[in-house]
C-alpha cells in the first residue's frame, strides 16, 4: 500500500523546481496531485504525465496565488471537483534580489505576496474543508534564508521568516482539529532559482555548506512525504539545508 493513497495534496508552484519534484513524490506514494502553475503550463503538464505513468491521478490548474480572489477561484475549483484538500503545499516563490539601498518597493511587494501573502490566500480557503474533516498537512516551504538572512535578500528573507511565523501560530490554532501546520527550510538546492545566482556567488555559498555541494530537490520532497505521515509533528520547521545552518 502506497503511503499516500486516496489523499488529495496540492502543490502551489509545482511545476519547476522544488514543488515539481514534491508533486513527482506525492504522486509516487500515491495521491492525487493538483499542480499550481502560473505561466509553466507546458512544465506542470510534463509533470501531470510524470505523475501518471507512475499510476496515481494529476491535474494541472492555472493561478497566480498572489492574487486572493484568483486563489479563491483556484481552490474552490479544486474542492469542487475532489471533495476536499488533505494536503497542501505552499512551495510557490520568487526571488527579486536587490541590495536594500537598490530594492523599489515593487520589487519588496512582489517578493512579500507571492511568497508569504500567497499563504494566507490558500489556507483561507483551504482550512475550512480541511477542520470539517478533522485531517489536514498544510506544509510551508520557507529557507534557511528566513533563519539566517540572506544578502541582498531583505524582501525574500522577510517572507520565508515570515512563513515560520505564520506556521507556528495556525499549527496552535489547528492543533486540536486534525490539521497540522508545518515548515521546510531548504538550504541551496540545485534549481533555476539558485543557477540563476552569479556563479562567484553561487561557488562562495557552495564552499559554506559543510556538506559542500547543493541539495536535490527531491531531498525536500522527502521531508514532505515525512511531514504528511507523521502524526504528531506541528509548528516545526525541517531544516533540510546540508548542515548550513544550525538551530
Ligand atoms: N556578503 C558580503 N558582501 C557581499 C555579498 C555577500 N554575500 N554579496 C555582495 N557583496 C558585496 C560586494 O562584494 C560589493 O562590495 P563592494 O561594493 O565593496 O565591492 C557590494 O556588496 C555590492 O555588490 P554587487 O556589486 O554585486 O551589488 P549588486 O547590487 O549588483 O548585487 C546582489 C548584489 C543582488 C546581492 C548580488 O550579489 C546577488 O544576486 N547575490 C546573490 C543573492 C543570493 O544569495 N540569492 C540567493 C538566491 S537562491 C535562494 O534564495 C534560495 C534559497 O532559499 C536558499
Amino acid at each position: 500500500m502506497k503511503k499516500l493513497a486516496g489523499k488529495i495534496a496540492v502543490v502551489t508552484g509545482g511545476s519547476r523546481g522544488i514543488g515539481a519534484a514534491i508533486a513527482t513524490g506525492l504522486g509516487r506514494e500515491g495521491a492525487t496531485v493538483v499542480i499550481n502553475y502560473n505561466h509553466s503550463e507546458a512544465e506542470a503538464q510534463a509533470i501531470v504525465k510524470e505523475v501518471e505513468d507512475m499510476g496515481s491521478s494529476a491535474i494541472a490548474l492555472q493561478a497566480d496565488i498572489s492574487d486572493a480572489e484568483a486563489t479563491k477561484i483556484f481552490i474552490e475549483k479544486v474542492l469542487e471537483q475532489f471533495g476536499r484538500i488533505d494536503v497542501l503545499v505552499n512551495n510557490a516563490g520568487i526571488t527579486r534580489d536587490k541590495t536594500f539601498k537598490k530594492m523599489s518597493f515593487e520589487e519588496w511587494h512582489k517578493v512579500i505576496d507571492t511568497n508569504l501573502s500567497s499563504v494566507f490566500n490558500t489556507c483561507k480557503i483551504a482550512l475550512p474543508s480541511m477542520l470539517e474533516q478533522k485531517y489536514g498537512r498544510i506544509i510551508n516551504i520557507s529557507s534557511v534564508i528566513g533563519q539566517a538572512g540572506g544578502f541582498g535578500q531583505t524582501n525574500y528573507a522577510a517572507a520565508k521568516a515570515g512563513l515560520i511565523g505564520f506556521s507556528k501560530s495556525l499549527a496552535l490554532e489547528t492543533a486540536r482539529g486534525g490539521v497540522t501546520v508545518n515548515c521546510i527550510c531548504p538550504g541551496y538546492i540545485a534549481t533555476e532559482m539558485v543557477n540563476a545566482m552569479p556563479e562567484n556567488v553561487r561557488e562562495a555559498i557552495i564552499a559554506q555548506v559543510p556538506m559542500k555541494k547543493l541539495g536535490a530537490p527531491e531531498e525536500i520532497a522527502k521531508g514532505v512525504i515525512f511531514i504528511c505521515e507523521s502524526e504528531y509533528m506541528t509548528g516545526q520547521s525541517l531544516n533540510l539545508n546540508g548542515g548550513l545552518y544550525l538551530m
